[in-house]
């Protein structure tokens, strides 16, 4: 059985879609939620598919709290699913090629510091992109910067508001991440 540990800050529809994905398959676990935000409505979707939950602060993020919580999991993949603080170097040195992050853009555009959510949409329709996407990548000590394992394309010539590019984005998040880290898992084998 493979570990999964979910870190997020916010809604969590990509959690809920990795645990209900992985809900019923033996060799793949979502062993936790980890979340910096104590009102963040992930905590309230792990709750409800009975997934324990971690709540920390920033401190205790990069003193050794957080990574001794992990370390009593030790998962196989660490997800980055709408995680929105710098992850920090001492859990990255543990955890070699095994932490990911999703974007919602077609990195290396509209990545780096204050790039998430809606900015990401804001910027692609300001810059009158045919075409946005999401990577997903590994995560090192800069932002947005890990090798990339997977990037997939939509068009956007058709949307006029970010809310109808993050719709675009979402549909391609729910569709490809969890099979993304079914791979990654299923080929460490
Ligand atoms: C997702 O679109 C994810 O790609 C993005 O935050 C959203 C979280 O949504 N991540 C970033 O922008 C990271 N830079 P969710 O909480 O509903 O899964």
């Amino acid at each position: 059985m493979k570990k999964v540990v979910i870190f997020a800050s916010g809604s969590g529809s990509n959690a809920e879609n990795i645990i209900l994905y992985f809900k019923n398959k033996i060799q793949i676990n979502v062993a936790a939620v980890f979340t910096n935000n104590l009102h963040a409505k992930v905590l309230d979707k792990a709750n409800q598919l009975e997934v324990s939950t971690e709540v920390f602060n920033k401190t205790e993020l990069s003193d050794g709290t957080v990574l001794n919580k992990i370390n009593e999991i030790k998962p196989d993949l660490i997800v980055l699913a709408g995680f929105l603080l710098k992850f920090p170097e001492s859990i990255i040195e543990q955890y070699p090629n095994k932490i990911i992050n999703i974007h919602p853009a077609l990195l290396p555009k509209y990545g780096g510091k204050g790039m998430y959510g809606m900015n990401v949409h804001q910027a692609v329709l300001k810059n009158k992109e045919a075409e946005t996407g999401i990577t997903i990548h590994y995560v090192n000590k800069d932002y947005d910067e890990g090798e990339f394992i997977f990037q997939k394309n939509v068009s956007i010539i058709n949307c006029k508001t970010p809310e109808e590019v993050a719709q675009k984005i979402h549909e391609l998040e729910m569709e490809y991440f969890p099979k993304e880290i079914e791979k990654l898992l299923i080929r460490k084998t």
